[in-house]
């Protein structure tokens, strides 16, 4: 694919962050960003242009039926200066699925690496270096036929931007507190919770909202038919601990196949644990935390990286995970997932992609 580059001015760069330690998730964005439009049924136009707003009609199919999906991915600086991607090609072809399930054209899955790592290049002064900081990649693309009818758009911008980001969570690497939600649902089975799409996380604000009202990080969701079974958490999916075994649920269809959910079940044999993936109903998660049996919980994304669940609180009931401490399984799998991912530590699956230095 050719992309074209336009040359910006030296006054038309913003100033960098000051301090990388204190990047926070997903606020500052850099200089460039990649876009493409899909009109009578082909992408053109693939450029690298300035950061800017859209102009878009009013009527854009985007703004009034949620026609959009979105991938979260990360480069990372390593201590030599190489740039490494992450599995990139899994968020590349979960975006091409989640395309295909709300009727928006594919991308030739070489052509969407490419944009992002000419992207990622023609912006690499702004990764971050500080430990625990990376740059976040927000691959998205947007319905945008100015027409007001229910029906698939036929045309699309698909876009890329870029942030330098630190730790998701305020508090960095400490057990986050979880709220059970057994009133709302996120998302049923049939629907669209296996795919990255903009309405599951409209459809998520009210219970967060709330929750987050009391103190809790983010919310714990059980499924759409019962509220019996555990699904996932807002921007992430969940395991539990027990001994050395973990638990994670199965795709049900109505969460999100998480590459680093994949990734930590195939960390986990590497380093000798057992992994079970299956249907786990929250009672059996709060008898199991109660006796003792689950030893640790956390949750895995790539905004989230590895984030230990400190307690889970059902039905004004807070159960407290290994006293709110982080457990042994949860930071070995942390330390060698991040380890792989900045290039300290060989990586034995093929998972890291270099791209250039810096
Ligand atoms: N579940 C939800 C709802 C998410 O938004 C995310 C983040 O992308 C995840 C799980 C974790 O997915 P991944 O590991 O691919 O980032
Ligand atoms: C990610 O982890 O990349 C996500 O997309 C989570 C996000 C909603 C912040």
């Amino acid at each position: 694919m050719k992309i074209t580059e336009e040359k910006l001015q030296e006054q038309e760069l913003k100033a960098k962050f000051q301090d990388a330690s204190q990047l926070g998730f997903g606020r500052i964005f850099t200089d460039r960003m990649f876009t493409m439009r899909y009109a009578n049924n082909e992408w053109t136009e693939a450029k690298i242009e300035k950061y800017k707003n859209f102009t878009l009609d009013p009527s854009a199919c985007v703004f009034h039926y949620s026609q959009e999906i979105f991938e979260g991915m990360k480069a990372y600086a390593a201590e030599d200066g190489r740039i490494l991607l992450f599995r990139p090609e899994q968020n590349v072809r979960r975006m091409n699925n989640s395309a295909a399930r709300l009727v928006m054209p594919t991308i030739p899955e070489e052509d969407m690496l490419q944009a992002i790592e000419e992207l990622v290049l023609a912006e690499k002064n702004w990764i971050p270096r500080a430990a625990g900081t990376s740059m976040y990649i927000r691959p998205t693309m947007i319905a945008t036929e100015a027409f007001l009818g229910v029906h698939p758009s036929a045309e699309y911008t698909f876009f890329v931007i870029l942030s330098p980001v630190g730790a998701y969570y305020k508090g960095g690497f400490q057990p986050v507190k979880l709220y059970v939600e057994d009133t709302f649902v996120r998302a049923a089975v049939g629907g669209v919770g296996d795919i990255k799409t903009g309405g599951n996380y409209a459809a998520s604000l009210m219970a967060g909202y709330r929750a987050q009202q009391k103190g809790f990080s983010q919310v714990l969701w059980l499924d759409a038919k019962e509220r019996k079974y555990v699904e996932e958490v807002g921007a992430m999916n969940m395991f539990f601990v027990y001994g050395n075994k973990l638990v994670t649920p199965a795709l049900s269809g109505s969460i999100l196949p998480g590459i680093t959910r994949a990734s930590v079940l195939e960390l986990a044999k590497h380093l000798g644990l057992t992994a079970e993936e299956r249907t786990i109903s929250i009672d059996e998660v709060i008898e199991d935390i109660a006796t003792g049996a689950i030893t640790e919980a956390f949750g895995s994304g790539t905004a989230a990286v590895i984030s230990p669940v400190g307690s889970l609180t059902f039905k004004e009931k807070e159960y407290v995970i290994n006293n709110n401490q982080v457990g042994p399984n949860t930071q070995h799998l942390y330390d060698t997932l991040v380890n792989i991912q900045y290039g300290r530590q060989e990586d034995p699956f093929g998972w890291v992609k270099e791209i250039g230095r810096l």
